[in-house]
C-alpha cells in the first residue's frame, strides 16, 4: 500500500500555491510533476559529466556516453525489449511516430491501406495522413461506440491483405480507455500488417513488455513518467528498424561519408542523428528508477481507487456527464456540464488552484463524434488523493453556481 504523503514529499511542486491556493494538480494527461531525484540527476549532470557522447575519447566524454548507453539499457529493461538497440532516444511521442511513418514512406504503394483508431490524438493520425499524401495509401478508421470502446468486430473487417500498418494508443489521453492491444497485435499479424502501439498514456499506469505484447513498434515520452521534457523513446523489433531508412541525415548516424556515397551507423545509431538531448536521456533512466521502486502495482492500486472515487463523486454533481465510460479504463475522467463550456469550468477552477485541462485534448475526431466542443478532464496520478478529489468536486459545484 502507497504512503502517498511520503510519495508527495519527493514533488516539491506540489507543496506550492497556486493562485493563493493549494496546488490540485489533475492534468497528469499533459505531463506528470518531477520528483527531487530527477530534478537533481539534472543539475548533477550538468555539473559533473557535461559533454557530448560517442565522440570524445576524454573523460568527460566517456562518463557521459556510459551514463547514456546505461540509461538504454535501464530503458530496454523496464519494457523488456531484446536488444538495447531497438530502443531509440527520440524527442517523445510525436517524433517516435513521424519516424516510422516516414520510413513506411518506402515501403507502401498506393492503394495500400493504413488503420488507425477513432481515438487517436493529432500526434497519430497527422502524420499517417501525411504519409497517405505522399505515397497514395489511404488511411481507414477503426471506430468506436458511445462507451469510447473500439469495435473488434469492425476491426476485423479492416484488416485485409492490403493493411500494411495498424496504428493504435494503448490507453487514450481524452477517454482512458484501455484498448485490448494484444488481440490488436495478433490480428494485425494474422493480416501480415505491422503495429505501432502509441503508449504515452499508459506508460504512467504500467510497464509494457514489448516481447509478450510483441508489437512492432512501442513509443512514449519521457515527461508524462516523472523524467524531462524532449526525451521519449521508440522500440523497434530489430527487422524493422534495420528494414526502415534513417529519418534524419547528419553526424552520429554514418558509417562513413563521402560525396559519392555515405553508408549508415548500425542501430541504434542509423536513427540518431546530431547531438541529442543528453541530460534527458540520462535523466528518464532516473525517472524510470523512481517509478519502478514507488512499483507499478502500488501506482496501479492508488490510481484505480482515485479513478473510482472520482467517479462517483463528480457524478453527484447535476447534469454532469463522463466521456469514456469504457470498462477497461484508467484514472482519466473527461466531462462536461450541461449548458456550461468546459473552458469556462477550467478557468474559475484554476483561480482555486485547480489544474485541469480543458479543449479537443489534441483529439478533435473523438468530440466530433460525441458532438461536443471539448471536456473537462482530470487526469490523477498515483501522488494525487481522494482529499483533492473532494476540493476540485466543491470547486466544480461553485463554478456551476456562478456560471448558472
Ligand atoms: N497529449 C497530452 C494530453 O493529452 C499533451 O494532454
Amino acid at each position: 500500500m502507497l504512503d502517498v504523503n511520503k510519495i508527495r514529499a519527493d514533488f516539491p511542486i506540489l507543496s506550492q500555491k497556486v493562485n493563493g491556493k493549494a496546488l490540485v494538480y489533475f492534468d497528469n494527461g499533459a505531463t506528470s510533476q518531477k520528483p527531487q531525484v530527477v530534478i537533481d540527476a539534472i543539475s548533477k549532470y550538468y555539473q559533473e559529466i557535461n559533454a557530448n557522447i560517442h565522440r570524445g575519447v576524454h573523460t568527460l566524454s566517456q562518463l557521459a556516453t556510459d551514463a547514456y548507453e546505461i540509461s538504454r539499457g535501464k530503458l530496454q529493461n523496464h519494457i523488456n525489449a531484446k536488444f538495447p538497440h531497438e530502443v531509440l532516444f527520440t524527442s517523445g511521442t510525436t517524433h517516435g511516430i513521424n519516424l516510422v511513418a516516414n520510413g513506411f514512406a518506402s515501403i507502401l504503394k498506393p492503394g495500400d491501406e493504413i488503420l488507425v483508431s477513432a481515438m487517436e490524438h493529432h500526434s497519430n493520425i497527422v502524420p499517417w495522413q501525411m504519409l497517405c499524401e505522399k505515397t497514395g495509401a489511404i488511411l481507414r478508421v477503426i471506430p468506436m461506440n458511445l462507451d469510447g470502446e473500439l469495435i473488434m468486430s469492425e476491426y476485423d473487417k479492416l484488416l485485409s491483405e492490403k493493411t500494411k500498418i495498424v496504428t493504435v494508443n494503448h490507453i487514450s489521453n481524452a477517454l482512458g480507455t484501455v484498448n485490448p492491444i494484444k488481440y490488436m497485435i495478433d490480428k494485425a499479424h494474422e493480416a501480415g500488417a505491422a503495429i505501432l502501439i502509441d503508449g504515452a498514456q499508459a506508460v504512467p499506469h504500467l510497464k509494457p513488455d514489448v516481447q509478450e505484447l510483441n508489437c512492432d513498434f512501442y513509443v512514449f515520452s519521457g515527461h508524462k513518467i516523472c523524467g524531462p521534457t524532449g526525451i521519449g523513446i521508440l522500440y523497434g523489433k530489430e527487422a524493422w528498424l534495420n528494414k526502415l531508412p534513417p529519418y534524419q541525415g547528419g553526424g552520429e548516424m554514418i558509417k562513413e561519408v563521402t560525396f559519392e556515397k555515405t553508408t549508415y551507423a548500425e542501430l541504434p545509431h542509423k536513427f540518431e542523428a546530431g547531438t541529442p538531448n543528453i541530460a534527458g536521456g540520462i535523466v528518464l533512466g532516473t525517472a524510470v528508477d523512481y517509478m519502478n521502486e514507488v512499483g507499478f502495482d502500488n501506482i496501479q492500486q492508488q490510481e484505480l481507487e482515485l479513478l473510482e472515487y472520482g467517479t462517483k463523486r463528480l457524478l453527484e454533481i447535476e447534469g454532469l456527464k463522463i466521456f469514456g465510460t469504457a470498462a477497461a479504463k484508467t484514472s482519466v475522467i473527461s466531462f462536461n456540464i450541461e449548458g456550461i463550456h468546459p473552458y469556462d469550468i477550467g478557468t474559475i477552477i484554476d483561480k482555486l488552484g485547480i489544474a485541469v485541462r480543458t479543449g479537443h485534448h489534441c483529439a478533435q475526431p473523438i468530440m466530433d463524434f460525441f458532438k461536443i466542443p471539448g471536456t473537462i478532464r482530470a487526469s490523477f496520478a498515483f501522488y494525487n488523493t481522494t482529499e483533492e478529489i473532494d476540493v476540485m468536486v466543491e470547486a466544480i459545484k461553485k463554478a456551476k453556481v456562478m456560471l448558472s
